[in-house]
């Protein structure tokens, strides 16, 4: 009896709460996220309720629309247009693929990861308001996956994370780095290249006395009388110790 009035419910309901998380795929792909792109693993295992036929849409929002998100405004439709976000939607609806492309399980080794704002060709299309299209800021934005059956939602899984995407550095800052980078590139240099000189011109000076006087004053036989000296004390000290 129970059982039966909770799938009453749920039927009445109409709608399938997934607990299901949209995630960013892992990063062993490598440039994940970009300043308009981002990558998401396919819900695979997910809505294995539905049948095949099911259409699965990506909702990309921003976030006054995710507390209130209303489902049943259709995708395609102005107010889900990719190209009106988010100055005068706060979401749009983008990637439906029927549930049979997100086979479960997946196969191993298989790619199993969806790009969110790839499409560039349809950008500023009116006409194809289901775009693809990149990102227009950082963000932060959040996804869910929804499920709609001859168009009226079934199912619909929970809201990502935030996801921001990287930001480029502004145009007006690129130059100013830049040139900071560089004065202190040049100021480097410079005083590496002064210390250079200064011990190179060291270097040669002390070669060319040296020349004169040290390496005179070693021909000059000063360490033979030393040795010799040497020699002799070392004689004189040694015929002693003979004796004795
Ligand atoms: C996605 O939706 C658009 C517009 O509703 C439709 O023209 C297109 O055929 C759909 N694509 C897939 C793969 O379901």
């Amino acid at each position: 009896m129970f059982p039966l009035l909770l799938l009453l419910l749920a039927t009445a309901h109409g709608l399938d709460r997934l607990p299901y998380k949209p995630t960013l795929a892992n990063s062993s792909l490598g440039g994940l996220t970009t300043t308009s792109t981002f990558v998401l693993e396919q819900p695979r295992c997910v809505f294995t309720e539905m049948q095949d036929n099911t259409v699965i849409w990506l909702v990309v929002a921003v976030r006054t629309a995710v507390r209130n998100f209303n489902n049943s405004v259709g995708p395609g439709t102005p107010e889900r247009a990719f190209q009106k976000f988010p100055t005068s939607t706060p979401a749009y609806m983008t990637l439906n693929t029927t549930l049979l492309n997100y086979p479960c399980p997946k196969s191993p080794g298989e790619f199993t990861v969806l790009r969110v704002g790839s499409e560039t060709g349809c950008t500023t299309d009116e006409t194809r308001p289901t775009c693809n299209g990149p990102l227009p800021g950082p963000g932060p934005y959040w996804v869910k996956f929804l499920a709609l059956k001859d168009s009226k939602p079934v199912a619909e899984t929970a809201w990502s994370e935030p996801i921001t995407l990287r930001t480029a550095r502004q145009p007006s800052s690129i130059p100013m780095m830049g040139s900071g980078r560089s004065a202190g590139m040049i100021a480097l240099t410079s005083i590496l290249s002064i210390l250079f000189a200064i011990l190179l011109a060291g270097l040669v000076a002390m070669l060319v006395f040296c020349s004169d006087i040290c390496g005179g004053s070693s021909t000059f036989s000063k360490p033979e009388a030393v040795t010799v000296r040497r020699y002799n004390t070392h004689h004189v000290y040694d015929q002693p110790a003979a004796r004795l």
